[in-house]
C-alpha cells in the first residue's frame, strides 16, 4: 500500500494495487490511515517502551492506559488482576486509581519478576494496593492463589499482558473468565500483533497467532461473554475508534 499525504489540499491518498482513493485528512477515515501508520511507524521505533507511571515503567500506550481508566472508573472493580507485571507500571497505574477512587486493590501475576523489578515495586508508596505473584499466568496452581485473595461478591476485573500467543490467551480467558464479574471485563492486550506483518521483532505467524484470535474463539464458545467496545466516557469530537495496541481486546461478561 502507497500512502500520500497533501497537507496543502488537506487529503490523504492510498494507492493499493494501482487502485486508488482519496479521503481528507480532516476525516474519520482520515485519521483512522494516518493513526494506522502513526501505530506502525511508533512499533518499528519502540514508542510504548518510552514512558512511566509514578516512576515505574509502563510498557503500553497512553491512549490504551486513558481509555481503560475511563472503564475502570466506571466497572468500580473492587480486584484488578494483571497478568504480564514485567517493570510494575501498570500495575502502579491500576493501584494509583484504586487509591483515588477509594475502592480496590491490584494482583500482579508474572512468570519472572526480576530482583530489582520486585524491590521498586514492593518499595513504592502504592505498594498497600499490589500483590505479586511469581508464576505462569495460566497454571492451575497459580489460579488457586489468586482465587484465595479474592473475596465473594467482589467485583473483578482482568487484564491479560503476559504471553501473547493464540494458546496462552485462549487459557487465560479460560483460566481468569470465571472470575470476572457481570458488566466487567477481560482485556485481551496488544492484539496489535495482527496487523504488524513484516515489521521488525514479529514473527510470521502473528497474523493468527495473536490475542484477537482468541477472543474471538473464547466468545464463540461462552454466550456469556461478548467482545464489546466499551463507549467513550466523554466525546465531543467527530473519533468514535480508539486508536490503540488493543484491537477487539474488551470481553465483558453480560451474564452468569
Ligand atoms: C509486555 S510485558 C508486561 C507489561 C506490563 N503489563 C506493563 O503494563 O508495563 C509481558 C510480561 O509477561 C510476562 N510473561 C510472559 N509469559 C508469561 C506467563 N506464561 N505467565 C506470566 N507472565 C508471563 C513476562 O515475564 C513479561 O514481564
Amino acid at each position: 500500500m502507497m500512502i500520500q499525504i497533501d497537507t496543502e489540499t488537506g487529503v490523504i491518498t492510498v494507492d493499493e494495487g494501482g487502485k486508488q482513493s482519496t479521503t481528507s485528512l480532516s476525516s474519520p477515515e482520515g485519521f483512522k490511515l494516518l493513526s494506522d501508520v502513526w501505530l506502525r511507524s511508533g512499533w518499528d521505533l519502540k514508542h510504548v517502551y518510552s514512558f512511566t507511571w509514578m516512576g515505574r515503567p509502563l510498557i503500553q500506550l497512553p491512549e490504551d492506559m486513558i481509555r481503560l481508566a475511563e472503564v475502570i472508573h466506571a466497572v468500580q472493580p473492587d480486584v484488578i488482576i494483571e497478568t504480564g507485571v514485567a517493570h510494575g507500571g501498570g500495575l502502579v497505574y491500576y493501584a494509583s486509581l484504586c487509591k483515588t477512587m477509594g475502592r480496590g486493590r491490584v494482583i500482579g501475576v508474572d512468570i519472572e519478576i526480576r530482583p530489582h523489578n520486585r524491590k521498586a515495586i514492593e518499595e513504592h508508596p502504592l505498594a498497600e494496593y499490589i500483590t505479586l505473584i511469581e508464576a505462569d499466568s495460566a497454571a492451575p496452581q497459580t489460579l488457586e492463589q489468586v482465587r484465595s485473595l479474592i473475596e465473594p461478591g467482589q467485583t473483578v476485573m482482568v487484564m491479560l499482558d503476559s504471553c501473547h500467543t493464540k494458546a496462552h490467551v485462549l487459557k487465560e480467558l479460560e483460566a481468569y473468565s470465571p472470575l470476572v464479574t457481570e458488566g466487567s471485563y477481560i482485556v485481551a492486550m496488544d492484539g496489535i500483533m495482527s496487523k504488524l506483518s513484516g515489521a521488525p521483532r514479529t514473527e510470521p505467524d502473528w497474523t493468527w497467532n495473536n490475542p484477537c484470535e482468541a477472543v474471538s474463539e473464547f466468545v464463540s464458545e461462552h454466550p456469556e461473554f461478548v467482545e464489546e467496545e466499551p463507549a467513550f466516557a466523554f466525546n465531543e469530537g467527530e473519533i468514535t475508534e480508539r486508536v490503540t495496541y488493543w484491537p477487539n481486546a474488551f470481553v465483558k461478561r453480560v451474564s452468569s
